[in-house]
């Protein structure tokens, strides 16, 4: 019996994702409870459920069953109430409405909803105990400290991702802030003097000259600007940590949200060992190159494995992401990412190269001269 609570509880901890986590407590409770079927359901905002996971059914049958239940009938019932429900024959209580054809006949019944506060995030379920007799008192306190476990799971990913929303939002904010202010004020008066050289270039050639230098002194301080905003705009994790460090951190974040495995290797000249001393513009187009590699990959490849190295090699740094998914032809793509790696890449004197069939994985190679 330990065994299966802490299982539950390594579930929550271990690098899955949370789809995975609600499976493994699923499966335990099913298991410890002695339940032939068991299911867990997080509701979302239109009457359906935005996670639904079971145990006990195969998959031609959950094929036969037809889409995932509505708010319907008791777990709508649940839902709403948010108290425990223990029957010996979900059939014969009100709440009950029906079930599709191909669903399992449920005789003996115990749901307890997963509670964050009073806020009902989901319910879990369990029905038709093997051993006689139905479910007890005990076995209702056994899947309460479940519902606990799946409310911590549940939570974890709801903060992480609004923790996302809420960074890509407030970064992007300063960052036209810091553009405006900084930078395009220099340009604006740059058009204006570049104009006036124009015109006077016929008339008065000497001061047409002059004019030009002044553009010129211009152009220089509104590069220096933008580097300055560049720097600035570093993303703070870069200063508390470095970029090795955020490399790691960020990799070991999707290897636990997702379900392929996402590993990080960093080497210098002597392997272990990367001691690096970058421009800070640098540091900036690696970590956002990987960061928009890595989310393909993620996103799009369907990938076993996805690999994330960094090294430096004589005078560059390297940084390569490999994944062993579906590939592309990337004639045919139209995106942001692919571009905006190259732009990137360019603008710190780098190249980027993208290898890439469909069938046989994508590997995003960046080199930087440092
Ligand atoms: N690692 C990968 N595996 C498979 N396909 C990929 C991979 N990386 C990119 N692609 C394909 O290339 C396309 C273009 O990628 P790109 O990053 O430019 O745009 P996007 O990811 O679709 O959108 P965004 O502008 O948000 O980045 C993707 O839509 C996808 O079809
Ligand atoms: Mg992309």
């Amino acid at each position: 019996m330990l065994h299966a609570v802490s299982s539950a509880v390594l579930a929550v901890t271990r690098h899955l994702s949370v789809r995975e986590v609600l499976q493994v407590i699923v499966r335990s409770a099913a298991r410890l409870l002695d339940a032939k079927y068991a299911a867990l359901g997080v509701p979302d905002d239109d009457g359906a459920f935005a996670e639904f996971v079971a145990e006990g059914i195969s998959d031609e049958q959950w094929a036969a069953i037809g889409p995932t239940p509505r708010q319907h009938g008791m777990l709508g019932a649940m839902l709403r109430e948010g108290t425990p429900v223990r029957l010996a024959d979900i059939r014969r209580d009100p709440r009950f409405e029906w079930w599709p054809k191909a669903h399992p006949i449920l005789k003996d019944f115990l749901g307890v909803p997963i509670m964050d506060g009073g806020t009902v995030l989901g319910i879990i379920f369990l029905s038709n105990k093997r051993t006689p007799g139905g479910f007890d008192e005990a076995d209702e306190e056994l899947l309460t400290l479940f519902a606990a476990h799946a409310a911590i799971a549940i939570t974890n990913a709801r903060l992480y991702e609004r923790g996302r929303e809420l960074t890509v939002v407030e970064e992007r904010t300063r960052m036209a802030r810091e553009l405006h202010d900084a930078v395009s004020q220099k340009l604006f008066s740059l058009r204006l003097t570049a104009r006036a050289a124009a015109a006077l270039a016929r008339t008065d050639p000497e001061r047409a000259a002059e004019a030009i230098e002044r553009v010129e002194r211009m152009a220089g301080e509104a590069l220096t600007e933008l580097r300055a905003v560049i720097v600035e705009l570093r993303p703070a994790e870069l200063d508390r940590h470095g970029l090795v460090e955020s490399l790691r951190k960020q990799v070991a974040l999707l290897d636990r949200l997702h379900p392929m495995t996402v590993a990080f290797t960093a080497e210098g000249e002597a392997p272990g060992d990367l001691d690096l001393d970058l421009a800070p513009e640098i540091e900036v187009a690696v970590l956002r190159v990987a960061q928009e590699a890595l989310h393909n990959a993620v996103r799009h490849a369907r990938a076993a494995r996805i690999d994330v190295r960094l090294a430096h090699r004589e005078a560059a740094l390297v940084l390569e992401v490999t994944d062993d998914g579906a590939g592309f032809d990337e004639a045919g793509v139209h995106g942001l990412g692919l571009p905006s790696m190259s732009d990137r890449a360019q603008a710190v004197g780098g190249t980027l190269t993208v290898s890439s069939a469909p069938g046989r994985g994508t590997t995003v190679r960046l080199e930087v001269p440092a």
